[in-house]
């Protein structure tokens, strides 16, 4: 049985995987505005990849004997001044939620929770690609600067994500690394 404290954090946790959902999803819209077909491609594999998350954190809660309440999610941003600032923005938005997995570490030590750490351990390794992924975009169109040519040609590059984790109603999506 999962204890009240860790359960609360991890289901507050949801919340932000699903947020993080609708961030990438988000983006994802703004780039297919922009016609950046390979940027809007990234991103919604990367929303698909967050409602993953989600849902790795709701079945743990689950089989541990746990109840899930699903909180109110904060309205995300929809717009965008120019390619740059979204993908600083998901950068950004990638190291809150490493610090919120930092912090259901610190509170599983607290509490003795062993038995939630191959799963945290799993989300801390996630992390490190997930924030280096986003912050490599980032930096590279910090150096293409205002180069219709070099936006193009990694927006090319960018549609060449392949997604293979499946879907997130498939159980057995969450036990691939994504
Ligand atoms: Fe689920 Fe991008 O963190």
């Amino acid at each position: 049985m999962i204890g009240e404290k860790i359960k609360s954090a991890i289901n507050e946790q949801i919340k932000y995987e699903l947020e993080s959902f609708y961030v990438y999803l988000s983006m994802t819209a703004y780039f297919h505005q922009l016609n950046l077909n390979g940027m809007a491609h990234w991103m919604r594999c990367q929303a698909h990849e967050e409602m993953i998350h989600a849902m790795k954190f709701y079945d743990h809660i689950l089989d541990r004997g746990g109840r899930v309440t699903l909180l109110d999610l904060k309205q995300i941003k929809t717009n965008w001044k120019a390619p740059l600032e979204a993908w600083k923005d998901a950068y950004e938005h990638e190291k809150f939620i490493t610090a919120k997995i930092n912090n259901l570490v610190k509170i599983s030590r607290e509490e003795n929770d062993y038995t939630s750490e191959p799963l945290l351990a799993w989300f801390l390794n996630e992390q490190i690609e997930e924030e280096k992924n986003t912050d490599k975009v980032a930096r590279e169109l910090a150096m293409i600067g205002d180069s219709q040519d070099g936006i193009l040609m990694l927006d090319r590059e960018l549609a060449a994500r392949i997604f293979t984790a499946g879907s997130p109603l498939d159980p057995a999506a969450y036990n691939v690394a994504v």
